[in-house]
């Protein structure tokens, strides 16, 4: 037990007498958090024989589908219970197509049966020639109506492949409501949508692009992705996918969208969660790493501070870490 310090105002009430014991802290703390509320993602490369380091993402490495089948069966046994998969195609095409992603959504479904709630996520960049979220016209432009089809058409395919729920990264105009239609069209009225609903163009995907080779061949994701100085955009955002018929919303990234958890989940009343993305991931095991911070104990700060701030769940690359650092299941 700590050693109990008198208050240095007379105050009846002193703030440092409830901090003086785990006993005392547990008892007034605002929030709990627990490995059900943790978001696995998995890196899933077609053909991939050996796994490959991802610069900065620790145990994360690339993985073959076999390989990644295993991973999620380890990572159950640990008490994770929903995955967020990125497939990532051997090759690619004009249009984004492959078959890889069903594939993958199949093989790990097939892993983790009913222990886990399998998540996929819905983008073109891994597999576009141009490494961008989006199709393009002749002129250039993004051409809206092909690449919502390409998403649409993609969701369909991952609910039949036994996808449990469906998360769309690409933050193209109109595609929550898009995708709904399909799925419901297609006898998948239960799979939930998980959208990136406020995602901002960031310099903290880093690590992931390298994962996911997702990095665009030329320009930018700023005519799509939210610019950073915006607020108004960022809600209104996070709104039209609510009234889309999102499930459930998410900030990213989520350390730099903290202050928009709690008004979002109060403009929609839809669960709000963060996204904490590989660049965030990095920088506590690069900070570990260079032996300027304890790991487990930085990433359970992040944790909770999410939650404090109103995030109903957490994506983090540590999630099958949670029963180590001692979170409850
Ligand atoms: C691609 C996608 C990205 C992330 C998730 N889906 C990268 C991007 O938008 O460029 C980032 C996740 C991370 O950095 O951990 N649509
Ligand atoms: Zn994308």
């Amino acid at each position: 037990m700590n050693p109990v310090i008198a208050p240095a105002a007379r105050a009846a009430w002193s703030r440092m007498r409830l901090r003086q014991s785990a006993h005392l802290r547990d008892l007034t703390a605002e929030t709990t958090f627990t490995a059900a509320h943790l978001i696995q993602p998995l890196f899933i490369v077609e053909g991939l024989r050996a796994p490959q380091a991802i610069t900065g993402l620790g145990d994360n490495a690339r993985l073959g589908i076999e390989a990644a089948a295993d991973a999620a069966a380890r990572d159950v046994q640990a008490g994770v219970r929903h995955f967020l998969l990125f497939p990532v195609p051997a090759s690619r095409h004009p249009r984004g197509q492959s078959a890889h992603g069903p594939r993958a959504a199949e093989a790990i479904k097939r892993a983790v049966g009913d222990s886990a709630h399998v998540w996929v996520d819905v983008c073109l960049c891994a597999s576009t020639d141009t490494g961008h979220c989006a199709l393009f016209d002749a002129g250039g432009g993004i051409d809206l109506d092909a690449t919502l089809e390409a998403l649409a058409v993609s969701a369909v395919a991952l609910a039949g492949a036994g996808a449990d729920g469906v998360s769309p990264s690409d933050m193209m105009d109109g595609r929550t409501a898009r995708l709904r239609a399909a799925l419901d069209e297609a006898g998948h009225a239960r799979v939930p949508i998980m959208s990136y609903s406020t995602k901002f163009a960031s310099q903290m995907y880093g690590p992931f692009r390298e994962a996911a080779d997702s990095a665009p061949r030329f320009g930018d994701r700023r005519h799509y992705q939210i610019d950073v100085r915006s607020r108004a955009d960022a809600l209104a955002s996070s709104r039209r996918c609510a009234d889309e018929g999102a499930d459930l919303l998410m900030v990213k990234p989520g350390m730099t969208s903290i202050d928009l958890i709690a008004p979002i989940r109060e403009a929609t009343g839809r669960p709000t969660g963060a996204y904490q993305v590989s660049g965030e991931y990095a920088g506590l095991t690069l900070l570990a790493a260079g032996g300027l911070t304890d790991f487990d104990a930085a990433l359970l700060e992040t944790w909770h501070v999410f939650r404090r701030a109103g995030a109903s769940y957490v994506i983090t690359y540590g999630a099958r870490h949670a029963r180590r650092l001692g979170l409850p299941a």
